[in-house]
């Protein structure tokens, strides 16, 4: 058996089990089996395969077709220009979110001060703006299990990240944090029925769903950022596509500065605000 013919086949099973991208899919996976790049593939198609790369080829594929996302076999995702492990015990960093980070470095100022990062997961968020923009980043999850692979991603990426395990911002003793930037759960526990099986069968439910309504975390974040943030700080919140509307009303009456912005296919993806401070502010 070939490098060749084993992504043949593996494409072809693939396509037979409806996993999209096929052949894409067998290349990281055979990849991953080799322990190799994608690119030792295209220059090796008639190196015949040894044993034990076709052994583990074979369970990647088995696992991809159980429904398990390509990113928890090969326990990596790329965001914004790095690599981040991932495991089970975090939500998948998805492109989407990186709009958020933007958003984020777009407000800081020079001399940035805390920077919070809700809900971390595997720190994608948090480590990204801290080596973009050097600014003091804490970050916070409910989950120790995230908490430790956000670790390890500060670790090998050589980020300076404070991770504390508490409930929204509630370890957050600072009340003059620059900017709180949170990707948090926002699928309504209604909408388990229609959300994609691999996402439910496989990624962290606490990482997902965000009450009845998906509003829940927003409606308590907006409350304890207006506790840590300095006048004039920001909070930068992704959104459900279908969710601006809702979330602005939640912010406007207490917030200025309220923004939506969209992401590449125009769907609104980022909500964010500053908060006034004392003068006209109050809590929300
Ligand atoms: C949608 S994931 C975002 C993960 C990561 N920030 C990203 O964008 O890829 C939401 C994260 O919030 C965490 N979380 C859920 N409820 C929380 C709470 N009440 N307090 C702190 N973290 C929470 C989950 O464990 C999960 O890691």
């Amino acid at each position: 058996m070939t490098v060749r013919t084993a992504l043949l086949q593996g494409t072809q099973l693939l396509e037979e089990g409806r996993v999209s991208a096929p052949r894409l899919t067998a290349e990281v996976l055979l990849s991953h089996a080799i322990r190799c790049d994608r690119s030792w593939l295209y220059a090796h198609d008639n190196e015949e395969l040894r044993e034990v790369w076709w052994i583990h080829f074979g369970r990647y594929l088995h696992e991809r077709l159980q429904g398990k996302p390509t990113q928890y076999i090969t326990k990596r995702q790329e965001f914004y220009g790095r690599e981040f492990l991932v495991s089970p015990a975090v939500l998948i960093p998805r492109p989407e979110t990186e709009h958020a980070v933007e958003s984020a470095l777009r407000r800081l100022p020079e001399s940035p001060g805390t920077v919070v990062d809700v809900g971390t997961g595997s720190g994608a968020i948090a480590i990204t703006i801290a080596l973009e923009s050097g600014a003091r980043v804490q970050a916070t999850d409910l989950s120790a299990e995230a908490l430790a692979v956000a670790a390890s991603n500060a670790r090998k990426l050589g980020a300076s990240v404070g991770f504390v395990q508490c409930d929204l911002l509630s370890a957050v003793r600072d009340s003059s944090v620059q900017l709180v930037v949170s990707n948090p759960p926002y699928i309504p526990e209604d909408d388990k029925s229609v959300t994609q099986r691999e996402v439910l069968e496989f990624e962290p439910h606490l990482a997902l769903f965000g009450g009845p309504d998906g509003m829940e975390i927003f409606r308590r974040l907006a409350v304890e950022a207006a506790r840590v943030l300095r006048p004039g700080g920001w909070l930068i919140m992704e959104v459900a596509y279908n969710a601006d509307r809702r979330v602005r009303d939640l912010l406007e009456p207490k917030w200025t500065n309220v923004q939506v912005e969209t992401d590449l296919a125009g769907l609104p993806r980022v909500v964010s605000a500053q908060w006034p401070g004392p003068i006209g502010g109050g809590t929300p």
